[in-house]
């Protein structure tokens, strides 16, 4: 099964690719995770992201393409499925997603939109940390760790992302209301969407996602 998840900043997309992994082996393919890990390793592109990412702006088209591109041709996503997730963010994303996916012959199965409203978005975002090992997502009130900023799966400290202030996730919604949301029209008229409500909790959301897919 190869799924797209789509929607705003904090909706969840990376809590329910952990679940989507966890429990059917979907495996995820964040641009966001991948953007972190090459500015963990210093490498040009990394610095490059960096940029664009602490100021809650998109890194551009044609660095990010190049970028998935290079990961999706892993022919071990293509045997297990694999779930995008942040990707595609524009229409000229959206568009040369669809080329590469006809180049591969790979289908997507379903695009799942997110939805959230915005003032619960900013309280998600402004009390997440993360797990700097192994990627786990937690929530100072949500989903808080066992210990104080320990990860509950490796043990390993957990961390507050740098677009996770104010200011970047102020514009961070900002570019997704301009230009992210507006390429749900675009899937609208060429796949089919599960809407899903994501106002409840993970499991529950999750059950609909389930749900949606076998309908
Ligand atoms: P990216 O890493 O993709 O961030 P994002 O889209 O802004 O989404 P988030 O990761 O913030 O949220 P999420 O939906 O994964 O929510 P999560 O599950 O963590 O991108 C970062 C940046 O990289 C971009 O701003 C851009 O600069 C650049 N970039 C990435 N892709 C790009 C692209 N294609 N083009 C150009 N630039 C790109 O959950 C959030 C919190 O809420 C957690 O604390 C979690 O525990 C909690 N939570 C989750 N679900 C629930 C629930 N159901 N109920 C209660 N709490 C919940
Ligand atoms: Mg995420």
């Amino acid at each position: 099964m190869n799924l797209i998840l789509f929607g705003p900043p904090g909706v969840g997309k990376g809590t329910q690719s952990e679940l989507l992994d966890l429990r059917l082996g979907i495996k995820p393919i964040s641009s966001g995770v991948i953007f972190r890990q090459e500015i963990e390793a210093e490498t040009d592109l990394g610095r490059l992201a960096k940029r664009y990412i602490d100021q809650g702006r998109l890194v551009p088209d044609h660095v990010t393409i190049e970028m998935m591109a290079k990961r999706m041709r892993s022919p071990d996503l293509q045997r297990k499925g694999f779930a995008l997730d942040g990707f595609p963010r524009t229409l000229p994303q959206a568009e040369k997603l669809d080329t590469m996916l006809d180049e591969m012959g790979v289908e997507i199965t379903r695009v799942i939109s997110f939805e959230v409203p915005d003032e619960t978005l900013v309280k998600r975002l402004s009390g997440r940390m993360g797990c700097t090992r192994c990627g786990a997502i937690y929530h100072r009130d949500n989903k808080p760790p066992k210990r104080d900023w320990v990860c509950d799966v490796c043990n390993s400290e957990l961390f507050v992302r740098s677009d996770d202030q104010p200011e970047a996730i102020r514009s961070r919604l900002q570019v997704f209301h301009d230009q992210t949301q507006p390429i749900i029209e675009y899937y609208e008229r060429t796949r089919n969407v599960l809407h899903i409500d994501g106002r409840q909790d993970p499991e529950d959301v999750y059950h609909q996602v389930i749900g949606g897919l076998g309908s």
